[in-house]
């Protein structure tokens, strides 16, 4: 298995190449399979989904995951959950295995838990979920426990500390419970711009295996203070909001795509977002929320082929303006 140490000496020649090369080229994942020509949304996903390493640990997941928030919020709402079993179900059958929840998404847990096991899909999910918005050791410890019970589940795959809410008493907790074996990997999140110089500080003197962050093509402040640290510090990096919330598809309504986003496979703008905030070599998945199996296969087709090479993500970012 590669450690911390194998993926620094590795990221920084991927860091060195970057300006280069497209992510594709990257040393430390395998070659991506070809993409079709135009993936375009309404054909079903085929392919295999990129996979980039955990530093923590050396172990590789798809750079594809599956956001909660809202879209498993249904409570009760029986008729709302056969979009999400066929959601689930392109997600699994793809390979796709990243799902990001927390407990303070109302019924979200509820729901993803209930929707995994009556899928028997358990075993190959990557669960992440969160402390959130509790108050001292006591509090976060009861929150985990009622977060294993929605979720079905005996043990967490990441736990984090939500937005920075009591961060090193609930970090503390969560490490704990990862010496425990109750939680197999530990980070932070934040989902605003202006928080990420204080997450920086937290990165530093914290070291947690992961952090979640937004990034888009409108909100590029990582690339300063998140992505070359967690290059330096060997932590992987979730993407939340790269479709800013949906907002991203606004600004884009009526607008073709690019000729040149043939060259890297991607037959949607969902896709050129998805693959934008994949280049970044430090960028280890996104986690897009949707409702719509459709718009899940399209979201799953942005972690096969090329990335974007510096060139093209300067042209998104004028498209996109
Ligand atoms: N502090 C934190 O830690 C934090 C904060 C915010 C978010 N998050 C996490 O990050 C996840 C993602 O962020 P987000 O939910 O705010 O927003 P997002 O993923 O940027 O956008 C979701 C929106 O995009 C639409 N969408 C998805 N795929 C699409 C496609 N292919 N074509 C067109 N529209 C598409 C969805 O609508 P449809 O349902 O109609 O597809 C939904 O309205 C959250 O669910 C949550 O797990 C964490």
């Amino acid at each position: 298995m590669a450690s911390r140490r194998d993926f620094l000496s590795s990221g920084a020649i991927v860091a060195a190449g970057f300006a280069l090369a497209p992510i594709s080229a990257c040393s430390r994942e395998a070659a991506p399979a070809a993409a079709p020509a135009a993936a375009s949304a309404d054909t079903p996903f085929s392919g295999t989904l990129l996979k980039r390493k955990i530093p923590a640990t050396g172990e590789s997941i798809p750079v594809i995951g599956l956001g909660t928030s809202g879209n498993f919020e249904i409570g009760d709402d029986a008729a709302a959950r056969a979009p999400l079993r066929e959601v689930l179900k392109r997600f699994a059958d793809a390979g796709a295995s990243v799902i990001d929840t927390a407990p303070t998404y109302s019924s979200a847990e509820d729901v993803l838990g209930e929707l995994v096991a009556d899928a028997g899909l358990r075993p190959k999910v990557f669960l992440a979920t969160k402390l959130s918005g509790v108050s001292g050791r006591e509090q976060g410890q009861a929150q985990f426990e009622q977060s294993l019970r929605r979720l079905r589940t005996e043990r967490i795959d990441l736990l984090q500390v939500h937005n920075l809410g009591d961060t090193r008493t609930q970090f503390a907790l969560a490490r704990e419970l990862q010496q425990q074996g109750k939680v197999r990997l530990v980070g932070l999140t934040h989902y605003r711009e202006q928080a990420q110089e204080e997450l920086a500080q937290y990165l530093r003197s914290l070291k947690p295996d992961f952090v979640q962050i937004n990034y888009s093509v409108v909100s590029r402040g990582a690339e300063r203070t998140i992505f070359p640290l967690a290059r330096e510090l060997g932590i992987a990096v979730m993407i939340n909001r790269a479709f800013e919330d949906g907002r991203l598809f606004a600004q884009v309504k009526g607008k073709a795509l690019p000729a040149w986003a043939a060259e890297v496979g991607a037959g949607s703008w969902a896709q050129l977002f998805l693959k934008f905030a994949l280049s970044d070599p430090a960028a280890t998945v996104v986690i897009p929320a949707t409702s719509k199996p459709k718009n899940q296969t399209d979201n799953l087709k942005a972690g096969v082929g090329a990335m974007l090479d510096a060139k093209q993500r300067e042209a998104l970012i004028a498209a996109v303006e």
